[in-house]
């Protein structure tokens, strides 16, 4: 079923919606974006998402393709033609603009602000703690992965190469041997001894607002947390492993390169995190939908 596309300052069709040829994210992917998760048709972490478009536009110098507030309520606006009044996803893209294909870009070019958003099957504890396979690739990216970029196509050559090895995700090896994180998401393991270690913030990996929001958990709940880097080697000695996203939240990792990491099944502390994960999205949705009705009220 065909839902509705914003496109600079129009609300279309998806079939209809259209950018130019020349748009530069199309040419160069020259863009930046976001995917922002709806739980009970509320935004989950919108602050944490706009503070990374933020810092994603600066580091690329592009500017904000509209005032904040407005982009907001643009935001909000492409939920609701899309019915995501439960769980879904909003996608925002913003690229340099529209001109004719020249690596050097012109100043002052209009931004393109392009936003799909879609319903998810409701999140539940149970979909989301089915146990997933992993393959290692080489990490073949640039050294600015802490740019949520469009230029995605090492990602995407990854992740399918895990579709195609019946796996969900690739995790990435840096050439030291360590892992940066998945394709798309996250990387995590929990040693024997209970501690949980994923990679330090930097220019390998992108700063996941899944990834903070679980470090901010472990913190609350009395946690061991340690930001290192880690191998395959550890990860497969490793009682527990897991990774994080806007859509996969705290998902259980149960090979890798088909060998089991502890038992093979979701391990009890990545259960523990997804479980506060989950409550911290609901708490938001409850906080948010009583500041609605008491604005109205
Ligand atoms: N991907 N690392 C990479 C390379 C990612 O693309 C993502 C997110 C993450 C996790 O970030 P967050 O917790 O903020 O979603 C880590 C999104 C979901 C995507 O491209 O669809």
């Amino acid at each position: 079923m065909g839902g509705i596309a914003y496109v600079n300052g129009r609300y279309l069709p998806i079939a209809a919606a259209a950018i130019s040829v020349e748009d530069r994210g199309f040419q160069f992917a020259d863009g930046v974006y976001e995917v922002i998760a709806l739980h009970r048709g509320v935004l989950i972490d919108e602050e944490p998402h706009f503070a990374r478009l933020s810092r994603s536009l600066a580091a690329v110098g592009m500017a904000w393709p509209m005032p904040k507030p407005a982009l907001r309520a643009v935001i909000r606006e492409v939920a609701r033609r899309n019915r995501v009044d439960d769980d879904g996803t909003l996608y925002l893209q913003v690229t340099r603009g529209v001109s004719p294909r020249a690596h050097a870009f012109p100043a002052g070019l209009r931004p393109t602000l392009a936003m799909t958003a879609r319903r998810l099957p409701a999140f539940t504890f149970e979909r989301a703690r089915q146990g997933v396979a992993v393959i290692t690739l080489a990490d073949q990216r640039w050294s600015r992965c802490d740019i949520k970029s469009v230029a995605l196509l090492p990602n995407v050559l990854g992740k399918q190469r895990a579709a195609e090895s019946g796996a969900f995700e690739a995790w990435l090896i840096a050439g030291d041997g360590t892992v940066t994180e998945g394709t798309a998401s996250n990387a995590w393991i929990i040693t024997k001894g209970g501690e949980i270690i994923t990679r330090p913030l930097g220019h390998a990996i992108l700063g996941g607002i899944t990834r903070e929001a679980v470090r901010c958990l472990a913190a609350e709940n009395q946690l061991a947390l340690v930001e290192r880097p880690f191998t395959v080697a550890e990860a497969l000695a490793a009682a527990e492993a897991f990774l994080t996203s806007t859509t996969s939240f705290v998902r259980p990792v149960v090979r890798i390169d088909d060998k089991p990491v502890g038992d093979g099944r979701p391990g009890p502390l990545t259960e523990r995190l997804l479980r506060l994960y989950m409550q911290r999205m609901d708490q938001a949705a409850t906080v948010t939908a009583r500041a609605r009705a008491g604005v109205k009220g």
